[in-house]
Order: structure tokens, then C-alpha cells, then sequence
């Protein structure tokens, strides 16, 4: 578990390209392993979570195998998937036990999806129940955390409201949709990231969107496809962060998804007067562009609840952004955050304190006054990858150096994220 010194500096800059989206990466692999034909994916990935969800793939019969940065998927089709030999193991990845779990309700054998310590500890009821719904056998331990243990079988399909704003949710419905026998339909509160219908309907599914309706006709066999996985806008985050908070700088990243769904940063940054603009976008079946981000002021805004899906987790460096922006930011109905890899309203609340900024948390909203720089201190990333990340951002603009505990942990989404950082320090 190796701790990292942080020094202050002056400014990042420069252009650069990011690995793939996290969430575009688990769903390509997943649906191209149910469809029939070979699925290619440019750019996917290679971080431990999704790795895992390759892994898991593997351990069901399916061949995945990488050429340059293209993964070949050889499908097996809806039906094709081998019982795994023993417990399939997803480390960290709630993303892949989430919707993993959704599969294997359609699937005619017995399987146990086992996560970490960390994982072990998140909310599985809210997938259960739905899957239970369908028909599934099954279950979680005290009813709510992994291990999960599932007796897939022949689904039936339901209409259900979503009692939480959870794409991962949403996304183990719909692919037990594609196992049961008639339309399954689900009804968010707020929508949250579309990634799951769009690539569903680009694999030739029956699917259809109405505002916060999906729609999916199940049965159907799902053809491969070419898949282009732009690069991760909760990754980009962390340096437009950079970028925004340390005068005189300015960085470029290239092809980065702007799924509308998943950009609420961009307006989160517009709204708070940052200089940043979003060129050459490209409307793919997921849209992707060109993000600039350069040096200005910021000042404090509220964020309303409806607008936390889109920006679940860039949280952690907004809270940065607020904590250097110039009067009060208020964030309402954050409680997701909670339930993440550690729980992100504790661990950016104990970190930034240490630095000398203000959050102040009540029971539905929290609220950060700005300072005007922030302490070096020691922090602890609370093997948390994205609290981690938030940090160093931090570290770099406060005054003196910080140190971060167990900084291992940004490999379950960016393992290349500190080497990044450095070709861009100046
Ligand atoms: C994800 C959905 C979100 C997000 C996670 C990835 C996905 O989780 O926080 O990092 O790929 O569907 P929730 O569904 O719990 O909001």
C-alpha cells in the first residue's frame, strides 16, 4: 500500500488522449458475449474492474482476446454461456456484480458472485428485488451484500419503478430483460446514464426510450458489432479540475464522451464560470468530443438533487472545485455517495477539512465555502480510487506538500492516471 508525496505546482499543460470509458467498457464486453458474432471493441478499458468483467466472461466459455487496442469478443449468443467452475470473483467492480447479476438471472445455472472486502460491504437488495421480481432464485447475504447466489432460469417481465436513481440498476433489469418472455419495462425518478440502451439498441435490440421509460422486448438474439469506446469523462474530470484550479494552465483531451447523461460536469462548470468548451463533437451511437479546459475563477453554485445522477462521480472533485471557488456551494440530495467505494461524503469531508476547507454536511444537502488555497496535508484515500484521485488535484494547487495513503487503488479505473499527470506538469 504505497504512500504518495504530492508537491505543489505551478500549472498542467498540454494535450492528451484518455483510456475508455469505464462504463461503456463493462457493457461492450457483457453485450458482446450474449450476441451472436464477434463484437470488436477499440479502446476498451484495461483497468481491474473491467478486467474482471473479462475474467468472468472467460470463466462462462467465452474467447476474448486483445490485437493492438482492439479486445475481440466471440459471442456466444443469449443462450451460450458455460456454468462458471466455481465463485465469479469481481474484486472491486460493483458495476460488474450489479449487472453481471442480471445475466445470470436469465441463465439456466446455478452461480456466486463473490466481491472485496469494500464490495462486500454495498447494497445488493436494490438489484435483488427487481431480479426476484422476474423470477430469479436469488439471494443475497443478510439479504442485502455479497455474496450473491443465483438460480437463473426462464424470466417473466415486469414494469418497475426504480425506487433509487441507479444506472447499475436499471442496466441488470434490462439485461434480464433480454431473457424473459414479453416487455420489461423501467421507470427511473431521474434519469441516469444511458449506456446500457444505447449500446442494447446499436446490438440490434428490441428497445425503446420514453423519457424516463425504457421499453426492452425480450427473446431476441443480439448481433456483434464494431464498438469505438471514447474516452472516460469521469476520468477527463480530474484534469479540467487541474486545468480550471492552476493559473496560467490550459489542457486539451481528445475524444472524451459526452453522453448527455454523464456530462452534468460540463454544466456544473459552466455554471460556476470556468473556461471550458467542449470542440469537434462527433454523434456516434455515444457522442464524443474535444474538452479545453483553462485557468479562471470560479464561483459557487447550488447543485439541485435532479441533477446528481449526471455527475455521480465527478462529486468528489466538484467538491475540490467548490472548496477553491469563491463563496458558498451547495449540494442537495447527495446520498448515493454514500453507498460508492467508500463512502465519499466522510472521505472528502475528512480530507478536505484537513486542508483547511469547509463542508459541512446536513441531513439532505451539504454545503462548501470556498477558501482562497488550501493546506498540504496527509490524506488518506480510503482505497477509494476516485477520492484519490480528487486529492492529488487537490494537493497540487494547496500550499506545501500532501501526502496520500494507498494510491494503488486509482487502477480499478485509470491505472495510467499519475503518469498522465506528469507528462502534463510544467
Ligand atoms: C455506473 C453507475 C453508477 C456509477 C458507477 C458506474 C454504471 O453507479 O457510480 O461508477 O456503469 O452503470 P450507480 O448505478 O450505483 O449509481
Amino acid at each position: 500500500m504505497k504512500t504518495k508525496t504530492i508537491e505543489p505546482i505551478k500549472k498542467i499543460y498540454g494535450n492528451i488522449s484518455l483510456p475508455g470509458d469505464k462504463s461503456i467498457s463493462h457493457r461492450a464486453v457483457m453485450l458482446g458475449a450474449i450476441s451472436k458474432g464477434r463484437t470488436s471493441a477499440r479502446g476498451l478499458l484495461d483497468c481491474d474492474d473491467c478486467n474482471y468483467t473479462i475474467r468472468a466472461f472467460r470463466d462462462m466459455g467465452v474467447n476474448i482476446t486483445k490485437e493492438g487496442d482492439v479486445t475481440l469478443i466471440e459471442g456466444v449468443g443469449l443462450r451460450g454461456l458455460k456454468r462458471p467452475a466455481s465463485p465469479i470473483r469481481v474484486g472491486n467492480s460493483g458495476t460488474s456484480m450489479r449487472i453481471l447479476a442480471g445475466i445470470l438471472a436469465g441463465q439456466d445455472f446455478k452461480s456466486v458472485l463473490e466481491g472485496d472486502q469494500s464490495l462486500s460491504k454495498r447494497p445488493m437488495k436494490r438489484i435483488v428485488e427487481p431480479l426476484s421480481l422476474m423470477g430469479a432464485d436469488i439471494e443475497a447475504a443478510s439479504g442485502d451484500f455479497p455474496p450473491i447466489r443465483i438460480r437463473g432460469g426462464s424470466l417473466k417481465p415486469i414494469d418497475y419503478r426504480m425506487p433509487v436513481s441507479s444506472a447499475q440498476v436499471k442496466s441488470a433489469v434490462l439485461f434480464a430483460g433480454l431473457y424473459a418472455s414479453g416487455v420489461t419495462t423501467v421507470e427511473e425518478l431521474v434519469k441516469s446514464r444511458d449506456h446500457t440502451e444505447r449500446m442494447m439498441k446499436y446490438f440490434g435490440a428490441d428497445i425503446k426510450v420514453n423519457g424516463l421509460k425504457v421499453s426492452l422486448a425480450g427473446g431476441r438474439e443480439l448481433d456483434g458489432k464494431a464498438v469505438e469506446v471514447p474516452g472516460d469523462i469521469s476520468s477527463a474530470s480530474f484534469f479540467i479540475a487541474g486545468a480550471v484550479l492552476l493559473k496560467d494552465s490550459r489542457v486539451t483531451i481528445k475524444n472524451v464522451s459526452i453522453n448527455p447523461t454523464r456530462s452534468g460536469i460540463l454544466s456544473v462548470l459552466s455554471r460556476m464560470g470556468a473556461r471550458v468548451k467542449v470542440l469537434n463533437k462527433v454523434d456516434a451511437f455515444e457522442p464524443y468530443g474535444d474538452i479545453e479546459a483553462e485557468f479562471g475563477p470560479l464561483k459557487g453554485i447550488v447543485i439541485e438533487e435532479a441533477q446528481i445522477p449526471g455527475m455521480i462521480d465527478e462529486l468528489p472533485i466538484i467538491f475540490v472545485l467548490a472548496s477553491l471557488a469563491k463563496g458558498r456551494t451547495v449540494i442537495k440530495g447527495a446520498g448515493e455517495l454514500r453507498f460508492k467505494e467508500t463512502d465519499r461524503i466522510i472521505s472528502m469531508k475528512e480530507n478536505l477539512e484537513n486542508m483547511g476547507g469547509s463542508v459541512i454536511v446536513g441531513k439532505d444537502e451539504m454545503v462548501i465555502d470556498g477558501v482562497s488555497q488550501l493546506d498540504g496535508a496527509g490524506l488518506k484515500s480510503f482505497g477509494d480510487h476516485r477520492t484519490c484521485m480528487a486529492m492529488t488535484i487537490a494537493s497540487l494547487t494547496a500550499k506545501g506538500e500532501s501526502s496520500i495513503d494507498d494510491v494503488e487503488c486509482v487502477n480499478k479505473s485509470f491505472p495510467g492516471f499519475f503518469e498522465i499527470l506528469e507528462g502534463l506538469k510544467k
